[in-house]
């Protein structure tokens, strides 16, 4: 059975949780105890540990482009379901207690592994407005909603629907952050931080 098979090769590959394994490894401490609790590369930053956190948003992402990559040489035709255990893996780990990271890095790991233009465009999207507005949050999630949309300019059509499901788990991750950007309490990147709650 492919479908399922491609389901399950890309949920343990997204589940690995390499924030906190690498905090854990350098002894930078438990990620989830630090800033905004989050397991992804924006809280390994609020470590101090720069490196580490480039490490982190490097491996969220190529974890999701394995995913898709690995599945399209076994089974071609079946990336999408790879790009949605990969991101499901990662915003809801087995071995974290489902309590996983944003989605944004392997969000777009997923992107440029089912079309890579697709990825391109997200990237000069959050990269982008990150350097512009420093609140990582509110670039990531506007590079997931401009993912569905990339696609459907480019003509990739068939890949909509899966990007516009994956951009929602992306957003709903994100609420405490959307509830802080409201009250204007976001922190922003590169500030010492009184830190997320
Ligand atoms: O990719 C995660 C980022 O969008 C928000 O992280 O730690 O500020 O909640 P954080």
């Amino acid at each position: 059975m492919p479908p399922l098979a491609a389901l399950l090769l890309g949920y343990p590959l997204g589940a690995i949780p390499f924030g906190v394994l690498l905090t854990r490894m350098t002894g930078a401490g438990d990620l989830r105890q630090i800033g905004s609790g989050n397991i992804g590369a924006t809280n390994v930053l609020r470590t101090g540990r720069k490196g580490l956190a480039a490490a982190t948003l490097l491996l969220d992402l190529a974890k999701g482009l394995v995913a898709v990559l690995l599945v399209a040489s076994i089974w071609p035709g079946e990336q999408p379901l790879a790009a949605a255990g990969a991101l499901i893996g990662h915003c809801y780990p087995v071995w974290l207690r489902f309590r996983g990271g944003k989605g944004v890095a392997t969000l777009m790991g997923v992107a440029l592994g089912l079309h890579w233009p697709l990825g391109l465009v997200f990237a000069v999207i959050w990269l982008g407005l990150l350097a512009a507005i420093r609140i990582s949050s509110l670039a990531g999630m506007a590079a997931a909603i401009s993912t569905p949309v990339t696609a459907a300019v480019l003509g990739e059509f068939d890949v909509v629907p899966l990007l516009m499901a994956l951009a929602a788990i992306v957003l709903w991750k994100h609420r405490a952050n959307i509830t802080r950007l409201v009250d204007g309490t976001e922190p922003r990147v590169g500030r010492s931080k009184s830190d997320a709650a």
